[in-house]
């Protein structure tokens, strides 16, 4: 099962919450400023991202755009926020228009309780990894 995590993160809060994920999960967070492309095929995309005055950062929203569906099992969303889970409906929303499936499950974490959320980030990482790749 390949798994990868990406994330776009302005003040460190998502790539913490990223990090733990990809630690869950045995593999490495990336910001989608790093990678701008999804270079290979995989079973599952963690994809995060914060609000910033109710939208998320046009990078993300960038790199949502350029996924590929063939490249693409299915993409697990997550965010951190004060309180919006918008970034994750919108994202949602574009990534099934182009045809990629998306996950039911998301993880939120509230900006002001990263640090109290970590382990949580984990387990749901190591939740899906361990899935069998057939769904
Ligand atoms: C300029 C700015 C605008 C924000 N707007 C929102 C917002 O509209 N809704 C919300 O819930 N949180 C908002 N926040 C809180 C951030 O989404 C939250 O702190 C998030 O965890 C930041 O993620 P990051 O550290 O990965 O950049 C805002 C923060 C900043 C700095």
């Amino acid at each position: 099962m390949k798994v990868a995590v990406r994330y776009y993160s302005q003040s460190g809060k998502t790539e913490k919450i990223a990090r733990a994920i990809a630690g869950g999960a045995g593999v490495e967070a990336m910001s989608v400023t790093q990678t701008p492309v999804l270079d290979e095929a995989v079973d599952v995309l963690f994809l995060g991202g914060a609000p910033y005055a109710n939208i998320m950062a046009p990078q993300l929203r960038s790199y949502a755009e350029a996924l590929n569906k063939d490249h693409v099992g299915q993409v697990v969303l997550f965010t951190t926020a004060n309180w919006s889970r918008r970034t994750i409906l919108a994202l949602k929303k574009l990534l099934r228009k182009k045809g990629i499936a998306v996950a039911e499950e998301t993880f939120f974490a509230q900006a002001s309780q990263i640090d109290k959320r970590i382990s949580d980030a984990k387990a749901f990482g190591r939740q899906f990894s361990e899935r069998d790749g057939t769904q």
